[in-house]
């Protein structure tokens, strides 16, 4: 069997291939906006599997794999086979004879591992506990359309050390941007992860101080404080409170800060609904960009 291009990890892309994909979904995205179409993945059929709830990750794929001449079909665990039990492996070699491609959200980056390592079609992360790399090529879209350059960038994450913000470490590692992660004491991501090559990395720093962390910050970056999957706690929330997107919070970054979120929010938790409706805000560009950036992932995949 053929091993497929994947698309689990950003670490598993150079940063001139990242860059192109971002390159493609801006060209991609002004084509779509201007009417032309695009039926270069005729005939060919996406199956998006999910095991979480999802909005955006759902739709735009499949709207994606519409706009493209495609289709998309729709698994949950519940309906499937998954959910009694049977392999990820098995799952990706049946789905690999009906699909040109798998899209997979699950809990753990082992099962996305499984499915991959069994499929003879290309595999894309939807999201894990782990990682959530589509959704970072999104942002990173939206960042470029408004700044322009990554080049002398500063993106601060602000919260939960999730699945997000190791996406966000990954993208820094490769892309070279400067990024503050700023969690309180105990939900940090892994130090492991900053050293995944045998070094640290000096663009990457831990600032466990919010407002110390957003200083003269370009980019305000924040997630739930709760993962899907994960209990909601009254502790955890006092806890996470300095760590709310706010105000005052912003009042400490750059003036032409850009705030983003990639949704669902959980308004007056983790993002006041003033910062998230305000001036600053690009979340619902940030969305929009899901649809274009997942374009140029499954024409580069499975075109
Ligand atoms: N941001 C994101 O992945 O949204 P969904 O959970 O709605 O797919
Ligand atoms: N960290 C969140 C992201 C949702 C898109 C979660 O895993 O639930």
């Amino acid at each position: 069997m053929n091993k497929p291009r994947h698309f689990l990890t950003l670490f598993e892309y150079s940063a001139k291939e990242l860059i192109d994909l971002l390159v493609l979904a801006d060209d991609l995205k002004s084509r779509f906006k201007k009417g032309k179409e695009d039926n270069s993945l005729k005939g060919k059929i996406l199956a998006m599997v999910f095991e979480k709830s999802s909005t955006r990750t759902r739709v735009s794929f499949e709207a994606a794999m519409l706009q493209l001449g495609g289709h998309a079909i729709n698994i949950t665990t519940t309906e499937s086979q998954l959910g009694r039990g049977e392999t990820y492996e098995d799952t990706a070699r049946v789905l690999s004879r009906y699909c040109q491609g798998i899209m997979l959200r699950t809990f753990s980056q082992a099962n996305l591992e499984k499915m991959a390592e069994a499929s003879s079609v290309p595999v894309i992360n939807g999201l894990t506990d782990l990682f959530h790399p589509v959704q970072v090529m999104a942002d990173l879209q939206t960042i470029l359309e408004v700044k322009k350059t990554l080049k002398g960038l500063k993106v601060t994450y602000v919260g939960d050390g999730n699945n997000l913000a190791n996406t966000w470490i990954n993208a820094a590692i490769v892309l070279g941007f400067d990024l503050n992660v700023s969690c309180p004491p105990g939900y940090k991501p892994s130090g492991a992860l900053l050293k995944q090559f045998g070094k640290t990395h000096d663009n990457v720093q831990l600032v466990e101080d919010p407002i110390e962390a957003v200083k003269s910050t370009d980019v305000i970056y924040t997630d739930t404080w709760f993962s899907m999957g994960q209990k909601e706690d009254e502790k955890k929330r006092q806890l996470f409170s300095p760590y709310q997107v706010n105000r005052e919070m912003l009042s400490h970054a750059a003036d032409d800060v850009m705030v983003l979120h990639c949704l669902p929010a959980h308004r007056d938790e983790e993002i006041t609904s003033e910062v998230l409706d305000g001036p600053h805000s690009y979340v619902w560009e940030e969305a929009e960009n899901r649809l274009h950036i997942q374009k140029a992932i499954l024409k580069t995949l499975m075109g």
